[in-house]
């Protein structure tokens, strides 16, 4: 992988750190470098806000690049796993106690960390990156990215506790934001399904708390566009270049989804990474 380190890609003169923007667009997945051309042709990329010409470069460690208005992380070397947190691990790099964390869960190199947190207790699906910008992102309010859990709780929460938990809990630190709540299965196996945009301390855990229905068990099945689906818990997989584009997006709504020239390339970037995940062992 190249590094923008000093020289040009053609070591021109002046042309320090700097790279062809199809090329950078390339690595990043968005497609072959002919495909990215028609991209930037179609002046659906700005460099630093600017509509960016054919034969634009850009220096990926000062530059910010969009397509259809929508940042994308070019800087070398950008990794993001989606991992299944098992029960009894933290999400922290260190912890004091010297519990399991999920970093040991991942690679070491490069230093990646996790996209918000998930309780010690609590399951299931966990991004992990070193795109600061990203998960910086993905994690504040302000962007309401939808948190998916299946809650197990206490009980058979009935029409009026759904109720609560849908139009907003009084907790400790204020009401909860208004929630997506549905009965899984049978109402009385106790399994909700809950979406939420906030991301506040043990919320599902005290908002079920708070209507009488303590939790017993709690699984993140989706964050934004990406899904838990099928992985053990304990293994981890890298996400597509597709994936993380739809993470991009769902930070900057109200714009399209991944560039539609030659979408068989972010098809085989996929099915490239679901290979490369396949051959690391879990942890
Ligand atoms: N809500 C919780 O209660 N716990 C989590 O880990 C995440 C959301």
């Amino acid at each position: 992988m190249e590094v923008a380190t000093g020289q040009g890609e053609d070591g021109q003169p002046g042309a320090e750190s700097s790279e062809r923007l199809q090329k950078v667009l390339a690595r990043a997945g968005l497609g072959s470098r002919r495909a990215c051309e028609d991209v930037i042709s179609a002046g659906r990329v700005t460099v630093n806000g600017e509509i960016a010409a054919l034969g634009r470069r850009v220096n990926v460690a000062r530059d910010a690049v969009a397509v259809d208005g929508v940042r994308i992380g070019v800087f070398p070397g950008l990794v993001h796993y989606l991992l299944n947190k098992p029960r009894g691990v933290v999400t922290t790099a260190d912890d004091p106690h010297g519990r399991p964390t999920v970093t040991q869960l991942v690679p070491d190199r490069p230093r990646v960390f996790p996209v918000g947190r998930l309780d010690a207790d609590t399951e299931g699906l966990l991004l992990m990156t070193n795109d600061g910008e990203l998960a910086q992102h993905l994690t504040h309010p302000s962007f309401g990215v939808e948190k998916e859990y299946l809650a197990q709780v206490e009980g058979v929460p009935g029409r009026a506790a759904l109720r609560l938990l849908r139009n907003g809990v009084d907790l400790e630190d204020g009401p909860s934001a208004p929630a997506k709540v549905g009965v899984v299965g049978e109402a009385r196996d106790g399994v909700l399904r809950i979406v939420v945009h906030e991301g506040r301390n043990r919320q599902v855990r005290r908002m079920c708390e708070a209507v009488g229905h303590p939790v017993r068990r709690l699984v993140r099945v989706r964050v934004g566009p990406i899904a838990l689906r099928e992985l053990e818990p304990g293994a981890w997989r890298v996400l597509s270049a597709k994936e993380v584009r739809l993470l991009e997006v769902a930070v900057k709504p109200g714009t399209s989804p991944l560039p539609s020239a030659r979408p068989e390339e972010a098809a085989s970037a996929d099915r490239r990474s679901r290979r490369s995940a396949r051959r690391q062992p879990p942890g």
